[in-house]
């Protein structure tokens, strides 16, 4: 199972203060070198963290680069120039603090992004919530792969996490019969992510906010990189 270390935190430190450190692809090199799999990085249209200067140093501190970024021709054009790994079409509004929710898989522009960025050889995942019909929506655009939004399990309380994490099983094995590849991410941390990386049709997480706070307290991005990964490990292996 990979891991994707969403590094958009790192920016948000930076802009603060209007510094140019702590510097997210340095950033992205140092999580790559600990083991992480790929870099995510979501550049919003406010700019809020990662910004579209930063993209190219981005992109040459990651070997494998998913670019997370708003069904608008904008972002399509960043991502013909920059040639990410893989794209990842998330829902964005302004006044959000964080993704919310998964994809509106019926957007009018969604088929004509997919195939322009599959055309330039982009991989493209759509972010959507763990949902028969957005599952079999996605697969029927041509998408690579799902990535399952995992914020209503992250933030479900007890009595409510068992039915949030079958969701996520039935979608992803529903991914799976449907041929198409599944990711997940979003609220994942130490304390949540065994059931989900446990699930043996997702490939891939996608972590940030988490694995970002935990460097300050585990002794650096290296050791926070490990710890995600170890755990993810165990969790397969159980
Ligand atoms: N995956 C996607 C598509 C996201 O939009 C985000 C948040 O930007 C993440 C994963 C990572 O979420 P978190 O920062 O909560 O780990």
């Amino acid at each position: 199972m990979r891991l994707g270390v969403n590094i958009d935190h790192v920016a948000t430190l930076r802009n603060a203060r209007g510094e140019r450190y702590p510097d997210p692809a340095v950033a992205a090199a140092r999580v790559v070198a600990a083991g992480a799999d790929l870099v995510t990085c979501h550049p919003r249209l406010d700019q809020r963290h990662i910004r579209f200067d930063d993209l190219y140093a981005l992109r040459r501190a990651s070997p494998v680069l998913n670019l997370e970024m708003a069904a608008v021709d904008f972002m399509l054009e960043h991502a013909l120039r920059l040639q990410p790994d893989w794209a990842c079409i998330v829902p964005e509004t302004r006044e959000e603090v964080t993704t919310e929710g998964g994809l509106d898989v019926d957007l009018v522009d969604l088929p004509r992004i997919i195939e322009a960025l599959k055309q330039a050889s982009i991989k493209v995942s759509l972010f959507i919530d763990p949902d028969d019909r957005a599952v079999r929506r996605s697969a029927s655009l041509g998408a690579d792969a799902v990535e399952l939004h995992t914020g209503a399990y992250a933030q479900a309380d007890a009595s409510e996490t068992q039915m949030e994490l079958q969701r996520l099983i039935d979608a992803a094995n529903l991914g799976l019969a449907s041929g198409i590849a599944v990711h997940a991410g979003h609220g994942l941390t130490l304390d949540n992510l065994s059931p989900v990386a446990a699930i043996t049709g997702i490939q891939e997480l996608n972590i940030g906010h988490a694995l970002i706070c935990d460097a300050l307290f585990l002794g650096g991005l290296e050791a926070s990189v490990k710890a995600y990964k170890a755990l993810m490990a165990s969790a397969r292996e159980s």
